[in-house]
């Protein structure tokens, strides 16, 4: 008897530990044979906009260390929050990954009550992106040269002046709300499904105003095609924006805002998939030509630390927990 139960112990045992092998075998073959066809990252807004910009040149980069071409799949609408559910959704197999930002990954379970998805329940973080600070843009032919001209104006006639914004619930939406809270001033916003498509009617003059991220608002700028009268940093730019200085400065004291990025995968997303592309992004930033470009932009590069996917995980939850205090001061609330 005690010959047949050891026996049977011994079967058990070369059957877990064949169980464990295997599975062992699966997840290296899955890192193996991982990327074996292409990738596709999300972007939930129009092409040409900042987060488009921002994805498509880390896209590029990361495409090349990991050996496979990355697809950026623009799926516009209700301020990222469409792209963003519809990622949420995709398998977690490696090939879906949503390019996410502090609008619909962090403000937006404060501001939508039915929202499809949850930014840290049904997300794995894999890499964060260098944060994008703001430029306060006006057209060329716009009579307000400054943030306080633009403000007055604005306590002059409550709702008059309108402000362009990618989405209700994106950042450009979010930062003019705070803006207004803090300005004392009532603005009308007029929402676009992307920054790209409110910026052309800014350069056009339909709208008075807009907040946009430095890496778009600076060739712009730069083209003579609107005019940049404040910044969200707490720094100048001067290389950028000479003469430009930040709303802390004078206009409001203390208001700084920038957007902040990050690379998710719908949960569950295997983790040696999540470890290899964080490698390839930290490889392709050991790359100074590229980094010293998106600094010219006005992009801000991290500490390395800050790029890891356990830290954007946890900067997602922080973030989200942030926003639910701002939006109820800045009675920021959508539907
Ligand atoms: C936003 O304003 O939230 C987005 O950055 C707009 C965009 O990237 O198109």
């Amino acid at each position: 008897m005690k010959i047949a139960k050891a026996w049977g112990r011994t079967a058990a045992l070369a059957a877990a530990a064949a169980t464990v092998l295997l599975g062992a075998a699966a997840t290296t073959a899955h890192a193996q044979a991982w990327p074996n066809k292409p990738v596709t990252w999300i972007v939930p807004f129009a092409a040409g906009g900042p987060t488009d910009a921002m994805a498509r040149d880390i896209a590029d980069k990361v495409g090349r260390q990991i050996g496979q071409a990355i697809v950026i799949e623009n799926a516009a609408g209700a301020g990222g929050t469409i792209g963003a559910g519809k990622a949420a959704k995709a398998t977690p197999d490696g090939y879906t990954f949503l390019v996410g930002h502090m609008g619909y990954m962090g403000a937006a379970p404060s501001l939508y009550k039915k929202l499809s998805y949850d930014p840290v329940k049904d997300f794995d973080g894999v890499f964060r992106f260098p944060d994008t600070p703001l430029v306060l843009l006006v057209p060329k032919s716009s009579p307000y040269k400054t943030a306080d001209a633009l403000i007055a104006a604005a306590k002059a006639s409550p709702g008059k002046i309108n402000f362009g914004n990618a989405g209700v619930g994106s950042t450009s939406h979010l930062i003019a709300a705070l803006f207004e809270s803090r300005a004392g001033i009532q603005v009308t916003s007029i929402s676009y499904k992307g920054a790209a498509p409110a910026m052309n009617d800014l350069v056009g003059g339909q709208v008075d105003a807009m907040f946009d991220q430095s890496n778009t608002a600076l060739p712009q700028v730069q083209g003579g095609r609107i005019s940049p009268i404040a910044l969200t940093s707490l720094t100048p730019m001067p290389q950028q924006y000479p003469g430009v200085a930040p709303l802390a400065d004078k206009a409001l004291p203390g208001f700084e805002a920038a957007t902040w990025y990050g690379l998710y995968a719908p949960k569950g997303v295997p983790k040696d998939v999540v470890a290899k592309l964080h490698q390839a992004y930290l490889k392709a930033l050991a790359d100074k030509d590229w980094t010293a470009r998106m600094a010219s932009q006005g992009i801000h590069l991290l500490p390395e630390a800050q790029y890891a996917p356990d830290a954007l995980a946890r900067h997602t939850a922080a973030e989200v927990a942030k926003w639910r205090k701002v939006a109820a001061d800045a009675k920021i609330q959508i539907d």
